[in-house]
């Protein structure tokens, strides 16, 4: 019975009177914050935010078990769906119960690995857009920021896949809707764990400019859900064959009546949201290493010749498919630099986890990356080593445990896009590594982990050169 620990009894940091570890875990790289205290005291702990206690978990194992008991013991932080809703966004990530079993079911099937080589397509004409930027930003020797490139290649890929729309920002200049979605991630970040929500009493300019975004974007995607909906009355054939995701949710709504348009709002805006800034960071954060290890870049090169000889990407599903080195390099990558280093988890009812009690209503903040890059679980940790993620190929990697890696969530709610996401990853590391010599334009100490809800590179600079 003494061992049993809650949350009175856990280590805590240490904090000030009153506001506890506020002043600390509100500055912009909260994950680092975390995984500072995991180095001070322990791998499970306990903060208190103005007298509000949580419990922090860095133990994989702890973790695991959390997310696997979700969707009955566990719920994500009740904060996440009360800030999205009131931001009018109804969708997957936010929804519980009932209404998260038929957004999940639509929307895991739109993403299933079937459909997503379906996709094949829209990530072909994209990447071959990014090669058409990139030979030209090469031939004028130009500096530029991946991170920012690399939005452009998700938004692409995402906005045609949600909604059929070819918004193409790698040839244009970006699209209204682009520029208000990345005002939404750092808002939903600083409103969850602000201490007292005081937009609802006060708007500054920030709130009044966030507003504003967020009814542009409204009406342009409810007038796509008008198009779609002209569209499916003219073409009924595509009541069988719709062909993106937002005409696929609008054929459930006509066939079972179960959808709102605010849920097929929320849902292609989750879409939207979940899949973009994700999946370009996870790209950028791969090339910050490509760009310092030339020796994996030329394994990639080499795999990209070998599959594909003369074109300038990946030219068929199989040949994306059979990129083994290439995904090695993304699976490391990801590893290292996962771009949702936090969760949050609220129990539903009071749970014991190993030794650990957690009450009914309390939020355990998981921290996921001290565990993916720690010595117990990987060998040389730290070292961005692709060949640890092919079986046989490096003997001397005795310690691999992909079973504790994160990156995409675990259990029932596990990341629906992880499929698009690696084949969107292998696309544009291979079609880049093949064409063009990277370098840092930087330091890569100057390069810095920045957290808005993703967690991103900031000022990473590169040049590149035609090989
Ligand atoms: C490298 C890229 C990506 C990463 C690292 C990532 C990571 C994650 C993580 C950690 C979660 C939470 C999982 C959990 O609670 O267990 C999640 C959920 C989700 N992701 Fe992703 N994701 C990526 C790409 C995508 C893409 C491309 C899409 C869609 C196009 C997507 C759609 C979603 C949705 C809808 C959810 C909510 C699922 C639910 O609550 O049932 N993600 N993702």
């Amino acid at each position: 019975m003494n061992n049993i620990r809650t949350i009175d009894n856990l280590p805590s940091p240490k904090g000030k009177p009153i506001v506890g570890h506020l002043p600390k875990f509100n500055a912009i790289n909260k994950h680092q914050v975390l995984e500072e205290w995991v180095k001070e005291v322990g791998d499970v702990f306990r903060i208190s935010l103005m007298g509000k206690k949580f419990i922090v978990s860095a133990n994989p194992d702890i973790n695991h078990e959390i997310l696997k008991s979700r969707p009955g013991q566990f719920r994500r932080f009740h904060k996440i769906d009360e800030i999205m809703s009131e931001m009018g966004i109804i969708g997957l990530f936010n929804a519980e119960g009932e209404q998260w079993k038929l957004h999940r079911k639509l929307t895991s099937e739109a993403l299933n690995l079937k459909n997503v080589q379906g996709f094949f397509p829209t990530l072909q004409r994209v990447t071959e857009r990014l090669y058409q930027r990139w030979n030209d930003f090469a031939s004028k020797e130009a500096v530029f920021d991946i991170q920012k490139e690399m939005v452009r290649y998700t938004v692409d890929i995402t906005t045609d896949i949600a909604f059929g729309y070819d918004i193409n920002t790698l040839q244009k200049e970006k699209d209204i809707i682009q520029d208000q979605m990345e005002k939404v991630f750092p808002m939903i970040n600083e409103r969850i764990t602000a201490p007292i929500p005081l937009w609802r009493y006060f708007k500054t300019k920030k709130d009044k400019d966030f507003d504003e975004a967020m009814a542009a974007i409204k009406l342009l995607v409810h007038q796509f859900i008008a198009d779609a909906k002209l569209r499916l009355k003219d073409n009924p054939e595509l009541q069988e064959n719709p062909t993106n995701f937002l005409e696929a949710l609008l054929v459930e709504q006509t066939k079972s009546g179960s959808l709102t348009d605010k849920e097929i709002f929320g849902n292609v805006f989750t879409i939207l949201l979940a899949g973009e800034d994700t999946t370009s960071n996870s790209i950028s954060w791969t090339l910050y290493y490509l760009a310092q290890h030339p020796e994996v870049v030329e394994k990639v090169k080499a795999e990209a010749r070998q599959v594909y000889a003369d074109a300038n990407c990946p030219s068929s599903n199989e040949a994306l498919l059979s990129l083994k080195y290439t995904e090695a390099v993304a699976m490391e990558a990801m590893r290292i630099k996962p771009v949702t280093p936090n969760l949050y988890m609220q129990a539903l009812e009071d749970v014991a986890i190993q030794d650990l009690e957690i009450k009914k209503g309390m939020t355990v903040m998981m921290q996921n990356k001290v565990a993916q890059t720690d010595a117990a679980h990987f060998t040389n940790p730290d070292a961005f080593i692709p060949e640890r993620w092919i079986p046989k190929a490096c003997p001397m990697h005795d310690k691999h445990s992909p079973q504790i890696i994160r990156t995409f969530g675990a259990g029932s709610r596990f990341c629906p896009g992880r499929n698009l996401a690696i084949h969107e990853m292998k696309m544009a590391i291979s079609m880049i590594c093949k064409n063009f010599e990277i370098s840092l334009a930087v330091n890569p100490e100057e390069v810095k982990e920045s957290f808005a809800f993703t967690m991103f590179p900031e000022n990473l600079k590169v040049k590149i050169k035609p090989v």
